[in-house]
């Protein structure tokens, strides 16, 4: 089945694979390749559109990254971001210098006014905030091009050429600070490229499904299951492909929140593939045992961690491919450089050099985390599984203060449980990020019927954020974090008082350890 297609052509921006999942948010197919793809390629692939992106660089320096000018021939429309616009400018004949002032140059929010006559903003508001980036400006736009859009500072904000279907951006449409800025993507496709609107989320599963099935052939797949939204998209997607030749290990650390080891076996039951759960319990509360500091207790998780799998890949015996969930977030953070390690954390990023393998595969490489979301459900994983919040590598383990004992992992899951059913009844769990009940390592005094109790104190967290690198506390209700506070000390032996975290990140970690 063929679709339509917009090709993304990358020149280096920060956003670029935001923009291929704009596009694909709004049901159209999309690929992003690199400015010098040669134009027989590109031609090959059929598109109904070009987008260009931004880039990091200056159109009139040497060594700047230029595509085919070819391209502007093809009768196929052409939507320039930021750098791209300033290069579509410059080769269709425009002028674009460094700003010489600094109002010329704008970062940030800008209050931008835009032609609601240009079908780029059809429909939309005469003045909008966007997201500006760029340091250069265009002096003279091409002929044949029109201004559509104007901030204080900057005359053309945005151009277009109607006739021809070349419009440029000097702002990010595609980043949420840009007010209607999906809507502008939306327009270019539907309005200037034509798109119907034919690619679905079933599509890209069966596209997914054929090009594993071309990579694997008959190779055997392996796959470190943590029960994690990323993982156990990934298990269902490579157990469609290539069934029996896959392997997933699910090492039951006893770290899980209630009922969750039980709930992931459940789950992967429908697909024929090897399913080995480890239970490796004791094993990890013995390595655990006495430990009280935080990172000791990461250090050893995840060193058993990879132990344990290490054994069970051992039976499987040697496989091809070592399958990986990780997710676009991930490709980009990783790439974060040397920032502060505030807390190490722990995912199978490690194993590689553990397992005998040839290659790895990533097949959920070029998605964010709610396209993961919806492509589990598109193969058929239950909503439990695939809307699953965060959850630490480390498990209770970090949610335990101080020492852990099999007791106190087990009232801390009760009452975890409580919390969670409280906030999903109460119809609160889709506005918090995160949240989760810590058992703090401090005891105090209560009453209870007509006796004294000295029992421990749990913790109440809940965070809303858009990146977990910043959060602030979430305003619960009262009422409904009474309910909780009473089920809790009601129904939990081992608790008898309940306080709510108000700190946010910073100065606070969202996690206690
Ligand atoms: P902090 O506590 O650093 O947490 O504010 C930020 C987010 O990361 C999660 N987290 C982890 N995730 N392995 C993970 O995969 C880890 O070791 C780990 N530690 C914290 C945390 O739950 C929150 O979503």
């Amino acid at each position: 089945m063929s679709h339509q297609m917009i090709v993304v052509l990358d020149f280096g921006g920060q956003y670029n694979q935001l923009i291929a999942r704009r596009v694909r948010e709004c049901g159209v197919y999309c690929e992003v390749k690199p400015f010098s793809t040669p134009l027989e390629e590109l031609k090959r692939m059929n598109p109904i559109g070009f987008i260009f992106t931004g880039g990091p660089n200056s159109v009139y320096l040497e060594n700047a990254p230029h595509a085919d000018p070819e391209i502007f021939r093809l009768g196929v429309p052409v939507l320039g971001i930021c750098y791209g616009c300033q290069l579509m400018a410059y080769t269709l004949g425009g002028k674009v210098t460094a700003a010489q002032e600094d109002s010329a140059r704008e970062y940030g929010k800008t209050e931008t006014f835009f032609d609601t006559a240009c079908p780029l903003f059809k429909g939309l508001p005469e003045k909008g905030v966007s997201w500006m980036s760029h340091g250069d400006y265009m002096e003279k736009v091409p002929e044949g091009f029109v201004l559509a859009a104007h901030s204080k500072a900057c005359p053309n904000v945005a151009i277009a050429d109607v006739k021809r279907g070349f419009y440029g951006v000097q702002y990010h449409p595609e980043v949420n600070h840009t007010e209607n800025g999906v809507a502008m993507i939306r327009n270019f496709l539907y309005e200037v490229c034509g798109a119907t609107g034919d690619w679905t989320m079933e599509d890209y599963k069966k596209t997914a499904i054929a090009s594993i099935r071309e990579k694997v052939g008959g190779g055997r797949v392996l796959l470190a299951l943590s029960g994690g939204v990323d993982s156990s998209v990934c298990a269902a997607l490579l157990a469609e492909a290539v069934g029996e030749q896959l392997t997933c290990v699910f090492v039951d650390h006893g770290l899980m929140r209630k009922n969750e080891g039980d709930e992931v076996e459940t789950a992967f039951k429908p697909w024929a593939m090897h399913f080995v759960r480890v239970d490796a319990r004791d094993r990890f509360l013995e390595k655990l045992a006495g430990v009280t500091e935080p990172e000791r207790k990461r250090k050893i998780i995840g060193e058993e961690f990879i132990r344990v799998f290490e054994e069970e890949a051992r039976k499987t015996g040697a496989v091809d491919f070592l399958a990986q969930g990780t997710i676009y977030p991930d490709v980009i953070e990783s790439g974060a450089g040397d920032a502060a390690v505030i807390k190490s954390h722990h995912n199978v990023g490690g194993l590689p050099d553990y397992v005998d393998f040839k290659e790895i595969i990533e097949p959920l490489r070029l998605l964010f985390k709610d396209e993961v979301r919806q492509l589990g459900r598109e193969l058929g994983l239950p909503e439990y599984l695939v809307s699953r919040q965060p959850f630490p590598g480390p498990g209770l383990a970090i949610r335990v203060i101080g020492d852990l004992t099999r007791e106190k992992l087990d009232t801390l899951r009760d009452a975890d449980a409580i919390y969670r059913e409280e906030i999903s009844a109460a119809g609160l769990a889709e506005g918090i990020s995160q949240y989760f009940a810590v058992l703090t390592n401090t005891r105090s005094v209560g009453v209870m019927g007509d006796g004294r109790t000295y029992d421990y104190t749990l913790a109440l967290r809940a965070v809303t954020t858009n990146d977990f690198m910043t959060a602030d506390w979430a305003r619960i209700p009262y009422d409904v974090l009474d309910r909780v506070s009473t089920r809790i000390v009601n129904e939990v032996v081992g608790i008898n008082r309940v306080c709510y975290d108000v700190t946010s990140k910073p100065p606070a970690t969202i996690e206690w350890e």
